[in-house]
């Protein structure tokens, strides 16, 4: 039987990790667990701090864009992070460590470098993530229940789910609890190893590598192929004899379709 519901007395009893869901706050309702982990990072909850609710009504994406979520279909979920150094790589990280907990229900989804989760061309989730010098707050929002009649007419061609993509309903809690244990074992890796140790399987798992992409951020625009990315996890662009490089930032990537 699939819970509609999110129970945190019971995602703590599921949770295996030393750290991370020690303190879960759920919310029935929420503006979003973004800003709401913000307030409890200000009033000194301690990194590891999981913010989760059952609705959320203004969930926000990059550049203040509107997040949509509904109410029983919907994971939305946002930690407190106080990294021991700069907190670069920290978006990709996280994208990739649901990758690698999706492919035990969902095999193939890839990341759109920096912050998207996309499978089969549709977006299935993305993250936000805001700091300050003393904390970082990191959030995903991910699809899982929905049918293509749940989500409004503007994202009809553009999102999809987990459902829509093999058919199965899935436990939000379950999936929480998968995540909060990758994303704790890979951000340990992070702070002892760095980025580079992640460099092979994210590359592995980005979207539009070896084709032609196109970035923008603002007025600029670059055109290349998508080669890779460095040991920091920042975007690598040929652009004719030239590479460039791109940090995250709130830059765009588009695929130049042939
Ligand atoms: P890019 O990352 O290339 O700038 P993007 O459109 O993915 O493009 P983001 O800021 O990363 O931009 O994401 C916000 C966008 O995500 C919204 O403008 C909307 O198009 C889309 N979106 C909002 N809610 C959902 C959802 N539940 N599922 C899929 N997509 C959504
Ligand atoms: C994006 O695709 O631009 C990022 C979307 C991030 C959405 C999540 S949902 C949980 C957390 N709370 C928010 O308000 N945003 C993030």
């Amino acid at each position: 039987m699939i819970s509609n519901e999110l129970h945190p007395a019971e995602i703590r009893r599921n949770l295996k990790t030393e750290k991370f869901g020690n303190i879960i706050v759920l919310f029935d309702s929420v503006d979003s667990t973004n800003t709401a982990s913000t307030r409890l990072a200000e009033a000194g909850f301690p990194e590891g701090t999981v913010v989760t609710a059952s609705e959320q009504v203004r969930g926000r994406g990059r550049k203040e864009r509107k997040w949509f979520s509904n109410s029983v279909d919907s994971l939305v979920f946002s930690m407190i992070l106080k990294p021991k150094k700069l907190p670069i790589g920290l978006t990709s990280l996280l994208a990739y460590s649901i990758i690698e907990t999706l492919d035990n229900f969902c095999k193939g989804t890839m990341m759109k470098w920096p912050n998207d989760i996309y499978y089969k061309g549709r977006k299935i989730g993305g993250i936000l993530a805001e700091g300050s010098n003393e904390y970082m707050v990191i959030g995903a929002g991910l699809n899982i229940n929905q049918r293509e009649e749940d989500f409004p007419n503007e994202l009809l061609l553009i999102a999809s789910s987990l459902r829509i993509a093999n058919g199965n309903r899935f436990d939000r809690g379950v999936i929480l609890c998968r995540i909060i244990e990758v994303f704790e074992r890979n951000y340990k890796n992070w702070e002892n190893n760095g980025f580079p140790v992640f460099k092979e399987a994210v590359e592995a798992r980005l979207l539009y590598i070896n084709t032609d992409v196109i970035i923008t951020n603002g007025n600029m625009h670059k055109s290349g192929e998508l080669i890779g990315i460095t040991e920091e996890g920042y975007l690598l662009l040929r652009c004719g004899d030239e590479v460039n490089v791109f940090s995250s930032g709130d830059l765009s990537l588009r695929r130049i379709k042939e």
